[in-house]
């Protein structure tokens, strides 16, 4: 599958597409570290588990009950599926796939977690991949299933990609959209940008505004809502843990 790739060099396990750093990547850190959502090696081994007095224990919590409700479906999937995962990160969550018997390309534009990813996730079914741009990974190659999981809002033209990306899917091949925030109409992608904005300048790092984007479900190719969250009374009063994020299918017609 990555045959294609053995041209690039191959570095800490991570193959790469590009050899300079691209101007996200110091940002995106230097605000993750910041809200301390950098985590150690024995950390990301554990994912999406983390220690229960952990700052962002509870927003694991729910990312943890998305990608549990994903993975039963994709049990429900023959194996040995070809499986793109559009900005991993650390890849834990392509870990997790691979681990069903599926073939991973793990893709990022940030080479400190890719890295990271390799050292602790050791799968030969899973294959890291730094590229700044998508169509050195595309070219004429067509996926049994691309995801996006909690990376969906860092891409602009949002439209245009997922037709680009539908076109790479095979005949029966499905694209994932999870853990994204959607927003009701112009009103309130408006307001969440001017929100945005406001929280990378209290950063200190106002630039990094630039490479995140807000979505409402209209702005997407035809989609299938796969979940839609519902916080009822009950939830609230038993403190459950229910997901905020819709899980948004798309299918090659
Ligand atoms: C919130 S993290 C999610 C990481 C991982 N998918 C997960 O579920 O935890 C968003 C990821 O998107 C990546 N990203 C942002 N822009 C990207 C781009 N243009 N190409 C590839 N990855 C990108 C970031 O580097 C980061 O790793």
């Amino acid at each position: 599958m990555t045959d294609r790739f053995d041209t690039f060099p191959l570095i800490n396990g991570v193959r790469r597409l590009n050899g300079s750093a691209h101007p996200f990547e110091a940002l995106y850190l230097y605000v993750r570290e910041k809200e301390n959502r950098v985590l150690n090696d024995q950390q990301v081994a554990q994912l999406p588990a983390i220690e229960k007095d952990h700052e962002h224990a509870k927003e694991w919590a729910k990312r943890s009950e998305t990608a549990h409700r994903f993975l039963e479906y994709l049990k429900s999937k023959e194996t040995g599926l070809r499986i793109l995962d559009i900005g991993c990160g650390n890849a834990w969550f392509s870990n997790k796939m691979a681990n069903q018997g599926h073939e991973v390309m793990a893709q990022d534009l940030n080479l400190y977690e890719l890295e990271q990813g390799r050292r602790v996730f050791q799968n030969d079914q899973l294959h890291f991949i730094y590229a700044h741009e998508l169509d050195a990974i595309l070219e004429n190659d067509r996926f049994d299933m691309i995801t996006f999981n909690a990376s969906f809002q860092y891409f602009g033209h949002g439209k245009q990609l997922l037709e680009t990306l539908k076109s790479h899917l095979t005949e029966r091949g499905e694209l994932h959209i999870l853990d994204t925030p959607f927003y009701q109409g112009e009103r309130e992608k408006q307001q969440a940008k001017s929100r945005t904005e406001m929280y990378y300048q209290n950063m200190n790092c106002p630039e990094l505004a630039q490479f995140y984007h807000h979505y409402a479900l209209d702005d997407l190719v035809e989609h299938e809502i796969l979940y839609k969250p519902k916080f009822s009374r009950l939830s609230r009063l038993f403190g459950k843990t229910v997901s905020p994020f819709c899980w948004i299918k798309i299918v090659n017609d």
